[in-house]
């Protein structure tokens, strides 16, 4: 281990979970007040019909979110029937979603089963929604408002008992607004919204994400590593994270195995990390009023939210607060005593 690097190692314990509904949604972790109202969401519209959009970042668990909406609610003992609508060419897309009839076009040499057909009494998820082409969302449009089709080339209509969840990392309300989307299929699609928060706003989740992956990858790489120092996990914890949960799961299994000594220090962060200088924030400097500024209440208001902010992004372990913003603990506990501000119940 490198000198510089002798920072307390902070054990990795996921039993530090105490409500486990809170922490863990399926596949879901987080325990942010942004993920914690996904898991309400999920919870809430599970049981019903109701056509979802999740919109979010790359990497932010729509995914997880569709798959938890599916198999938390009455439909899960039914497929989920996921389709890249992005990924599948724009003239194949349609005979995936509604199947075809055997001579329908050249290659069609047997009748094939759609998707929203396969779904029958599930949930279809589509993904990448806003790629899909203006001719397909018309006929889209059709099918949430009737559940009946036609296979391509075929007469019969079919009627499927499925659900819509739909998800998009762009912003479909811009896609609206440039024509590229259409604004009747957009309300038909966000009757529940739900949106995934990106990672840099839920960082009190990054060291339990941390943990799991860790975890997981130790056991699956056969490590017998021991943790994180604290001062590597300051570091996670001030990234920006582009690639949010999906970025970090990628660096973590990377550490997992290219780490030298028997936990991750700062020399092992990749350097886009290692070379990002902790986040020192101040506030926007604008005209000071005329009448009734006083600076050290200024101060002393801004200084409260970085020590709520501090212990937030360390769990409310005051030690690690007193750390990453460098003061004693006694000072921190005193500062926390004049600001009146105590862990939330
Ligand atoms: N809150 C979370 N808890 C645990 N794992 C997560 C969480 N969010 C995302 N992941 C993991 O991160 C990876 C990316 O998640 P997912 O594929 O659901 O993201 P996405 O939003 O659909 O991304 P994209 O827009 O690129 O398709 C997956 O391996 C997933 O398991
Ligand atoms: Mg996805």
């Amino acid at each position: 281990m490198a000198s510089s690097n002798v920072a307390e190692v902070i054990p990795v314990q996921v039993s530090r979970r105490t409500e486990p509904s809170l922490v863990v949604h399926r596949e879901i972790i987080g325990t942010s007040p942004s993920i914690c109202e996904v898991f309400s969401l999920i919870e809430r519209v599970c049981d019903t019909d109701s056509t979802v959009l999740i919109q979010g970042e790359s990497g932010t668990g729509k995914e997880l979110i569709a798959q938890a909406l599916h198999y938390s609610g009455d439909r899960a003992e039914k497929p989920f029937v996921p389709v890249n609508c992005g990924a599948i060419p724009a003239e194949l897309l349609e005979s995936e979603l509604f199947g075809h009839e055997k001579g329908a076009f050249t290659h069609a040499i047997r009748t094939r089963i759609g998707r929203f057909e396969l779904a029958d009494g599930g949930t279809v998820f589509l993904d990448e929604i806003a790629e899909m082409s203006p001719v397909l969302q018309v006929k889209l449009l059709r099918v949430l408002q009737e559940k009946k089709f036609e296979r391509v080339g075929g007469t019969r209509t079919i009627s499927s008992d499925f659900r819509v969840i739909a998800a998009t990392n762009q912003d479909l309300e811009e896609a609206v607004a440039s024509g590229r989307f259409r604004e009747d299929l957009y309300y038909r699609l966000t009757v529940i919204p739900i949106v995934s928060p990106p990672l840099r706003k839920r960082r009190g989740d990054i060291p339990l994400l941390f943990d799991t992956f860790f975890k997981r990858f130790c056991l699956a790489k056969k490590r017998d590593l021991r943790g994180i120092t604290s001062e590597a996990m300051a570091r996670l914890e001030n990234y920006e994270w582009p690639g949010n949960v999906r970025e970090l799961e990628n660096m973590v299994e990377r550490m997992v195995i290219l780490t030298m000594g028997d936990e991750i220090g700062l020399e092992d962060l990749p350097q886009r990390i290692y070379g990002a200088e902790p986040r020192a924030e101040t506030p926007a400097i604008t005209a000071i009023p005329e009448t009734g500024f006083c600076l050290s209440k200024v101060i002393a208001e801004y200084e409260k939210k970085l020590i709520i902010r501090a212990l937030e992004q360390t769990g409310w372990v005051k030690n690690r607060a007193a750390k990453l913003i460098q003061v004693n603990r006694t000072t921190l506990l005193e500062k926390m005593k004049r600001h009146g501000v105590s862990k939330p119940a």
